[in-house]
């Protein structure tokens, strides 16, 4: 378990599924993501298993003050060893949103990966149509590096991936003057 200040992030267990499954199969979730499916119960624990077995793949709690407090999540996705980068993502839970957790988590995960991990670069891909999210991530020290086009199919028509990036540098350059 890693904790940063009132937050902290750990392992998924077997009793977070159901709550889990419940906010990603949320309209305001869901429609953000790159695969729309409604995901089952069945589904998950399949999906469950092989995040468990995976280091470079895999899904952990964001929790508040204690880890019973799951407040969202945070994927780590391709974490590549060779050339130290790794994209990510992140759901805070929708009653837990605009009050700072977002903001506050993606520092805590830079912290880990940059500064534990050894990670070098990391990634994120954001729907053009997710301006919230687009937001957080460039106010969190992310920058758009690029976009792959009309890759997203949403609401009858095609949108672009926006593709963010942060390095260690800019990760260290941007939390210093924040301070
Ligand atoms: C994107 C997300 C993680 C942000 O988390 P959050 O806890 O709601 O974000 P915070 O409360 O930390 O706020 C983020 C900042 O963005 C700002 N912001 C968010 N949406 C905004 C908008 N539409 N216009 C202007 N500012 C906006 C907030 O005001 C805040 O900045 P501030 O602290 O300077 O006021 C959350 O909305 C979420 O989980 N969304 C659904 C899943 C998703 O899209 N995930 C993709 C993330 S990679």
């Amino acid at each position: 378990m890693i904790r940063f200040e009132n937050i902290g992030f750990r392992a998924v267990e077997k009793d977070d599924l159901n709550q889990i499954r419940l906010e990603h199969n949320d309209e305001s979730v869901l429609l953000m993501l790159r695969d729309p499916r409604i995901i089952t119960e069945v589904q998950q624990n399949q999906w469950f298993e092989k995040i468990s077995c995976n280091r470079n793949n895999t899904v952990y709690c964001i929790f508040t003050d204690k880890p019973e407090n799951v407040i969202g999540v945070w994927k780590l996705q391709d974490l590549d060893e060779t050339n130290r980068c790794t994209e990510m993502g992140m759901d805070i839970f929708r009653k837990f949103r605009n009050k700072g957790f977002g903001l506050k988590s993606f520092h805590m995960i830079f912290k880990y990966l940059f500064e534990s991990m050894n990670v070098h670069t990391v990634y994120a891909k954001v729907g053009e149509y997710n301006e919230t999210s687009l937001i957080a991530a460039q106010k969190a020290g992310f920058k758009i590096c690029g976009k792959i086009p009309e890759s997203l199919f949403r609401n009858g028509k095609y949108y672009d991936n926006v593709i963010l990036a942060i390095t260690f540098s800019e990760y260290k350059k941007f939390y210093q003057k924040a301070k």
